[in-house]
């Protein structure tokens, strides 16, 4: 499949250096990536930096060479997919605002049909100043989309609004706009990921080795599909994925009221948690101290979430996971009919290089019809990819 072309146009800006950041991750995820620098953002970094990870030659002074750009200028707008300004200054801004184009970078933006995104970064006053934001209203009534900076401490020592947005998330939001699937325009999707906790006394809890990793990527992939999200996440080291409205929960019964107050609301149900069965019978308010005896916890049953939404189930598609060590097929049957589901999706746990905590997962997919699809190794992301293509395509 022939690559996407994403045009940066780096402006002058000290936050410049962190545009070779956003190039390598964009570089990272395949896309063809050609830079466009003006005069003075040449004054921060070197094209050769950004030569170097693009793996393509840089432009950066279109008067130079007077016979070459008229025909660059035009061609990368019209290669461009998408072009990123990063960092966008105050003057880029302005210009294209006011319909100046007058170099390289100003040039390309205005000759382009491709989707244009800026991702701002100036000193705070800059950014507060009502014809910044003028122009930044003007330029998104137009149509062009925004990447907002961060708060914090800026390059000149002032702290507030204009710091450079953190480029994992500039790359994952230029990314997610470049997705072509989008069939999932207008659908809501309610996801669970991550372990729960069951609690014995202040101090102390039981739960399991799921990091979660699989349900996080369920959810953007579906976010990057055009959904509306929703995940409750039991406690992971993850970050919190952009775009998605995500629920934070430990024990069981807190996963319990999040997925209820959302199942009737959502068209598809992915319940990739690993919930805990047990509870401690009675939690202890107090620490339990340590004494000479063993210690007995008993446990008793706590719900099974994903067989009560199954038992509630309307219109919504519901899609459970099994984690199996043995007899895979056959017990992943038993859970469709006792949890009422239309798919489910069986990981074999025995395996060390796959599942928990991995970044890879194996896994067969089981429609209740009993059709098996089997998911070979990849990473989780792709097989995100690969259970949407099930669930809606096929
Ligand atoms: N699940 C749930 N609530 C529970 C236990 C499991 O919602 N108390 C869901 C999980 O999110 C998963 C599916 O049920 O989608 C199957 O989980 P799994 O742990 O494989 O199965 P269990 O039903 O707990 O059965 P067993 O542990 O005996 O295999």
């Amino acid at each position: 499949m022939k690559k996407k072309t994403i045009v940066i146009g780096v402006a002058g800006g000290i936050a410049a250096y962190k545009a070779l950041d956003v190039v390598s991750r964009l570089k990272k995820k395949d896309y063809d990536v050609h830079v466009i620098m003006t005069k003075s953002a040449c004054e921060f970094v070197t094209p050769l930096s950004f030569q170097a990870l693009s793996q393509n030659d840089v432009v950066y002074d279109m008067f130079e060479e007077p016979k070459a750009w008229e025909i660059q200028h035009i061609s990368l707008a019209k290669k461009a997919d998408l072009l990123l300004v990063v960092p966008a200054t105050a003057n880029i801004i302005g210009k294209i605002a006011n319909g100046i184009a007058d170099d390289m970078l100003s040039t390309t933006i205005m000759a382009t049909k491709g989707k244009v995104v800026f991702a701002p970064a100036m000193n705070v006053n800059m950014y507060d100043n009502p014809i910044v934001q003028n122009n930044i209203s003007k330029l998104k009534n137009y149509g062009y989309g925004f990447i907002e900076p961060a708060s914090g401490r800026l390059a000149c020592g002032d702290v507030g609004k204009g710091k450079l947005a953190d480029t994992e998330l500039i790359a994952e939001k230029v990314h997610s706009l470049m997705y072509s699937n989008k069939d999932l325009i207008g659908k809501k999707i309610l996801i669970t990921a991550g372990p729960t906790i069951s609690k014995i006394d202040p101090v102390r809890y039981i739960t399991n080795h799921s990091s979660g990793k699989m349900g996080y990527e369920i959810a953007m992939e579906a976010r990057d599909r055009g959904a509306e999200v929703t995940l409750v996440s039991g406690p992971t080291s993850l970050e919190t994925p952009f775009g998605i409205n995500v629920i934070k929960v430990e024990t069981n019964e807190e996963m319990f009221e999040a997925v209820m107050n959302n199942q009737m609301e959502s068209d598809i149900i992915i319940k990739s948690a690993a919930v805990a069965d047990y509870k401690p019978k009675k939690y202890s308010t107090q620490k339990i101290k340590k004494s000479d005896d063993n210690l007995n916890i008993e446990f008793e049953k706590d719900t099974d979430i994903l067989k009560e939404l199954g038992r509630r189930k309307e219109h919504q598609i519901l899609v459970g996971f099994a984690a199996e060590s043995e007899n895979l097929i056959e017990n992943a049957l038993k859970k469709i009919e006792k949890k009422n589901l239309d798919y489910i999706i069986v990981n074999d746990i025995s395996r060390k290089d796959i599942g928990f905590k991995s970044n890879e997962n194996e896994a067969v997919l089981i429609t209740k019809s009993k059709e098996c699809i089997e998911f070979g190794k990849c990473s989780k992301r792709e097989m995100a990819f690969k259970i949407f293509e099930c669930i809606l395509h096929e």
